[in-house]
């Protein structure tokens, strides 16, 4: 048994996910951040997410040197920041509102949520590296999240 890439991109569009821009720093010092859908909890104790990161992107390497990394999880008016960071840009950060935190990383700032976290772990993902990453720190603030669904952003209403 197997399937097209076509049945697989039409059936995976079918999950709704969350957008975030997960950020990290390369060995000479520069910045990456890159669009991420593949993103999940793993476990509450010890608290570890994961994120799933294409081997062909220009910011894989940087994962790889720096072993930390921060999820951002964009809110509903992000989606211009998920567009800046979803393609090749000569600085992604122009015009992104960012601190940076005790890793030395960007935390964007607006966001719904924000993880520090430690790379534990590297796992073979076919054309992805899977980094699992143990939840050093956490920022949260009220709003709508922005989602993603069939290939298009859509956002669903906040009531507390
Ligand atoms: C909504 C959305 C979700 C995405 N999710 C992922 C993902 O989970 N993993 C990934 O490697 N790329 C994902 N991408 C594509 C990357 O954001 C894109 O390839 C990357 O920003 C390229 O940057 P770079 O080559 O400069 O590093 C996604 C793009 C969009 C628009």
């Amino acid at each position: 048994m197997s399937v097209t890439n076509e049945e697989f991109r039409a059936a995976l569009g079918r999950f709704a996910s969350g957008v975030t821009v997960v950020t990290t720093r390369d060995r000479a010092g520069n910045l990456h951040g890159i669009t991420v859908s593949a993103f999940s909890s793993v476990s509450m104790n010890p608290p570890l997410v994961l994120i799933c990161i294409e081997k062909t992107t220009g910011s894989h390497h940087a994962f790889v040197e720096s072993g930390v990394f921060v999820v951002n999880i964009l809110s509903a008016d992000q989606r211009e920041v998920s567009n800046q960071f979803a393609f090749k840009h000569e600085n992604k950060f122009d015009g992104i509102r960012y601190r940076l935190n005790d890793l030395d990383l960007p935390v964007l700032e607006g966001c719904l949520a924000n993880l520090d976290c430690r790379v534990v772990k590297n796992y073979e993902g076919g054309d992805h590296t899977i980094f699992v990453g143990e939840v050093l720190g956490t920022s949260i603030a009220e709003n709508d999240p922005l989602i993603y669904w069939m290939g298009a952003y859509r956002v669903d209403s906040y009531q507390p």
